[in-house]
């Protein structure tokens, strides 16, 4: 394992985090909690100290699943939660910055959790009304009562890189998607993190599953209650599965060369890429994990990088 320490924070973190989007159960095909807590275990066996979740995952499912599977090991990692989503059960769901919603979603994080505090408190989406210094003064409301120890930012857009700029160090590090399958955000991306200084988590890093090499054009025809059936998916569908299909067929060659995994060839390349940056993958069971960390055993030679690079170019 590789850690590092995130910007503007005494925050050690492992450069793998183990992404709870899965743990909220829905929409992503079979899942089983016994197996999501034996991953987690399996996670926190081989060093890792970083897990995401997201109040918004399962209605807060996913936290409940966490918090049980960390049980008295909480206290030895870092979780990174995100507010921002106003989802319930039967009525609209919409996004939400504003102080009075902040405080009521972090009252229900910390108890679905089982924790006293929140590691990392992410913005997951902007409402597109409440500015960005008021959300950071809340955050900091929530800091000063010990609920939270830092504040990140995800998904955010030009608007807020203005704000940004004014608030320099209030924030430790943003996630966005970014993968072999998605390297439209890697400008931006280097930007955040050398303008204002902000880690990079990356999220999507296995492109929901597709470089893991176990898709091809037959098994890629997902049920209607299934999120990869959805048009905002693109990994799978039309071209674009089809070049995710020609970058996996590169990275399977190189995965032989290292006796690797495809999927440790996703998590490798965004490590020696992406400087500074974290992996969040999500997962669904111990073998998963294990088979993503292996990205742990070995390092990209320029060459492979470069081939990874010009393939997977947008
Ligand atoms: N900030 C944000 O807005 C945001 C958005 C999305 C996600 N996230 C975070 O980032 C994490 C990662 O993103 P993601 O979960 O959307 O996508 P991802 O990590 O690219 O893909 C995860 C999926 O790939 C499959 N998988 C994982 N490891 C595998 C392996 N070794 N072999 C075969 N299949 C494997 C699993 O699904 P199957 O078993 O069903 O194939 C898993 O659910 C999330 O869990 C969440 O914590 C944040």
């Amino acid at each position: 394992m590789e850690y590092i320490k995130l910007k503007n924070s005494d925050l050690t973190v492992s450069r793998f985090c183990m992404g709870g989007c899965p743990m909220g159960g829905y929409g992503w095909g079979n899942v089983q909690e016994a197996e999501l807590i034996a991953a987690v275990h399996t996670a926190l066996d081989s060093g890792v100290t970083f897990f995401d979740t997201a109040e918004t995952y399962g209605l807060g499912q996913s936290e409940l699943t966490l918090g049980k599977a960390l049980g008295a090991n909480r206290k030895d990692v870092v979780i990174s939660d995100k507010f921002g989503v106003h989802a319930k059960k039967g009525q609209p769901t919409f996004y939400d910055n504003s102080r009075d919603y902040i405080f009521e979603a972090c009252e229900g994080s910390l108890q679905r959790l089982g924790t006293d505090y929140i590691d990392l408190y992410t913005v997951h989406y902007r409402d597109g009304k409440t500015p960005l210094a008021e959300v950071a003064d809340t955050l900091e409301e929530l800091k000063k009562q010990g609920k939270i120890r830092y504040a990140a930012l995800s998904n955010i857009g030009e608007d807020d890189e203005k704000e940004l700029a004014e608030l320099k160090g209030k924030f430790v590090s943003f996630q966005d998607e970014y993968s072999l399958a998605c390297r439209k955000n890697e400008a931006e991306m280097k930007r955040l993190a050398t303008e204002f200084s902000l880690s990079p988590l990356t999220w999507g890093s296995l492109g929901q599953g597709i470089l893991t090499g176990k898709y091809n054009l037959q098994n890629t025809n997902f049920g209607p209650d299934d999120r990869r059936s959805r048009d905002i998916y693109v990994n799978f569908h039309g071209e674009k599965l089809k070049k995710n299909l020609k970058i996996v067929e590169v990275m399977r060659s190189i995965a032989a060369e290292h006796q690797t995994s495809v999927a440790s060839v996703a998590v490798r390349f965004i490590l020696d890429y992406l400087e500074g940056s974290v992996v969040l993958a999500g997962i669904k069971k111990p073998a998963q994990l294990l088979s993503n960390i292996e990205a742990f055993n070995f390092r990209l030679s320029e060459e492979e990088l470069k081939v990874l690079d010009d393939i997977s170019k947008d």
